[in-house]
Order: structure tokens, then sequence, then C-alpha cells
């Protein structure tokens, strides 16, 4: 399962690659905002750092203006993909795209069908959300195994982006449905590598080491 980074912080970018864990960003709207940068210049900082897919997101909610506003963000680099919602307009600026060879990551994605019509779009991402279906009392992990399902019952090749990721067990699931790529905040990577009991065999092992003779 590939990896990415959810955020647009550049510290938190540069450690993720330090672990060799950055298989690609994303970012939206609210991480740019939080970020407090210029969007074209923080997206073009990225790619400076991260050699894999970076997730762009457009404002725009008509499709013409969509594509307008795609235009100079794939000039930033070979490695952006256009973050479209899954809305009408987005799909269809999702199939206005694709058919030119730009990479789009559908977003905001919260049933079967808006999977199953991104694919038909030709989208290179779909990401779900199970973070914010769990807020409402829904099992987001049963999205991403109906999206996996219906993808290799019939071959569609977009690939499954399990995104709005809380917590590591939500990862460990993905993982075990088979989602393509998991998109993480920073926090999450770093509960990845904590375990209790590895921090207290290492407190025992350094305190026999203390106590050789
Ligand atoms: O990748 C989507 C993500 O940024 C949304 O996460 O935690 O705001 O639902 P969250």
């Amino acid at each position: 399962m590939d990896l990415y980074l959810d955020s647009a912080d550049l510290d938190e970018i540069r450690a993720a690659r330090d672990l060799g864990a950055l298989d690609g960003v994303t970012t939206n709207p609210s991480i740019i905002a939080k970020a407090g940068a210029d969007f074209h210049e923080r997206m073009a900082a990225i790619c400076e750092l991260c050699e894999g897919p970076v997730s762009a997101e457009v404002t725009a909610t008509e499709h013409d203006a969509m594509l307008e506003e795609a235009e100079p963000l794939v000039e930033i680099g070979e490695q952006i993909v256009i973050k479209l919602p899954c809305t009408t307009d987005g799909i269809r600026a999702c199939n206005s795209l694709s058919s030119r060879g730009v990479r789009t990551n559908l977003t905001l994605c919260f049933q079967p069908l808006q999977a199953l019509m991104a694919a038909k779009a030709g989208a290179f991402l779909i990401s779900p959300f199970i973070g914010r279906l769990d807020d409402i009392g829904q099992d987001g992990m049963d999205l991403i195994q109906q999206i996996r399902t219906v993808y290799d019952n019939y071959g569609y090749e977009t690939q499954v982006l399990a995104a709005s990721i809380r917590h590591p067990m939500h990862l460990v699931q993905c993982a075990l449905i088979g989602a393509d790529v998991a998109t993480v905040p920073f926090k999450v990577i770093e509960g990845m590598m904590k375990h209790p009991l590895t921090d207290q065999g290492l407190e025992k092992f350094l305190a026999d080491w203390k106590k050789r003779g």
C-alpha cells in the first residue's frame, strides 16, 4: 500500500521523506488555508520535496472554470494530480482532463457509485473519506471494501486512495482490504512507529546493559 502525506506543511513532508514513507502528497483547500501560504508557490515547494503524485485541489465548482484553474497547476510539475470533487461538474472535468492525459484525484467520495462514475471518467485516484463517515455513525471502512469490490469485479484501474484517516487502525484495515493508497496526517505516521512494549523492552535492554560487569 502506498502512503501519501495529507499535508502542506513542508517540515512534515521532509520528515516523512526522511523516514522513506513519502509515496505522494495530498492537499485540500482547508490544508492550504491552514498552511497560510500562496497556493501555487506551496505546491511548487511540495513538488521539490516529493517525487510521487502531488494532489492540488481546484476551488471552482463549474466544469469550464475547473479546467481553467487546472491549467496553471499542471504546469507546476509532472507530479501534479488535479483534485476535483465527486460532483457532476467534477466528473465531467475529470473526463476532460483524463482524455488529455492529465491525472486526476476525485475527492469527497461517500458512496460507491461516485467511485464507479470517477473510474468511467478515467480518474487516476478516487478518495473515499473514511473518518467523516465514521463521524456520522456509518462504518467508513465498508465504503473502501465496496469500491475495492466494484473496481476488481470490472477491472477498473483507478486507484483507491483511502482518505480522512484518523488513526493507525484505519490504516491496518485499509491494508487488509487492499486499498491501493492511504493518505494520512503526519500524526498517524508517528503513531505507526509506536508500541508501548517497544518502549518498555528498550528501557529494560538499556538498564540491563548499564548493569553489565
Ligand atoms: O484527505 C482528506 C482529508 O484531508 C480529510 O480529512 O480528517 O478532515 O476528514 P478529515
